[in-house]
């Protein structure tokens, strides 16, 4: 099987971030096959159309680390029951100019992770929304809406609830399964 190059972008800038936490550790917990890079977001101008002529450098780096990936995790909090803004951001940054989109065709898949009870559901699904218009197949399931998330890491970051990790290695297989069933095409994997 090919090696597939995974793009992760992570929701959140903060320092001790739980997302992003969980994302070195899905990158960790993956199967063989899969590499892993991750591609920052926080230091993109806000997307202006009128600079599309004469892109921001930090835009077209972007643009040039999404488009090669085979892959694309997402992996982010929710905010007022949406995605945080700097993720928006960074999705049309990707998604223009209009008719090069980075996004496009590319497998994906979404995890949100929160405190909180109801594990960013709201996120995880405005996220869907867009990457269904931005004509990104995003593995149906399993779902990952992580919630109780603020006690699950121990002092070295990695998840330190047996059953979770458990349940996010069973996701990563599944990713890499939907990876492969996306880019080889229909009636290549059973
Ligand atoms: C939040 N938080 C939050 N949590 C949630 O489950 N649903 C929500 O709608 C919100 N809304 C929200 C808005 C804003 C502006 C902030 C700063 C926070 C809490 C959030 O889940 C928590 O801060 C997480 O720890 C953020 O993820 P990272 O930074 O730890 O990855």
């Amino acid at each position: 099987m090919a090696e597939r190059n995974i793009a992760i972008v992570v929701g959140s800038l903060r320092a001790d971030s739980l997302n992003r936490k969980l994302a070195h550790e899905l990158a960790r917990l993956a199967p063989a096959g899969l590499s892993f890079s991750f591609v920052e977001i926080g230091a993109l101008p806000l997307y202006n159309q009128d600079l599309d002529g004469s892109p921001p450098q930090a835009w077209e780096d972007f643009r040039a680390a999404i488009r090669p990936a085979d892959a694309v995790l997402f992996v982010t909090p929710e905010y007022n029951r949406s995605i945080p803004g700097v993720l928006k951001n960074a999705v049309d940054v990707g998604s223009r100019p209009y008719g090069h989109s980075v996004w496009a065709k590319k497998p994906g898949a979404i995890v949100t992770v929160s405190p909180g009870a109801m594990g960013g559901f709201g996120a995880n699904h405005h996220l869907r929304q867009s990457c269904v218009f931005l004509d990104m197949p995003i593995m149906p399931q399993p779902e990952a809406y992580l919630g109780h998330m603020g006690d699950k890491f121990g002092e070295d970051g990695r998840l330190n609830d047996e059953k979770l990790a458990g349940f996010m290695t069973s996701f990563m297989a599944a990713f890499g399964d939907w990876v492969e069933k996306i880019l080889r095409g229909p009636g290549e994997l059973a």
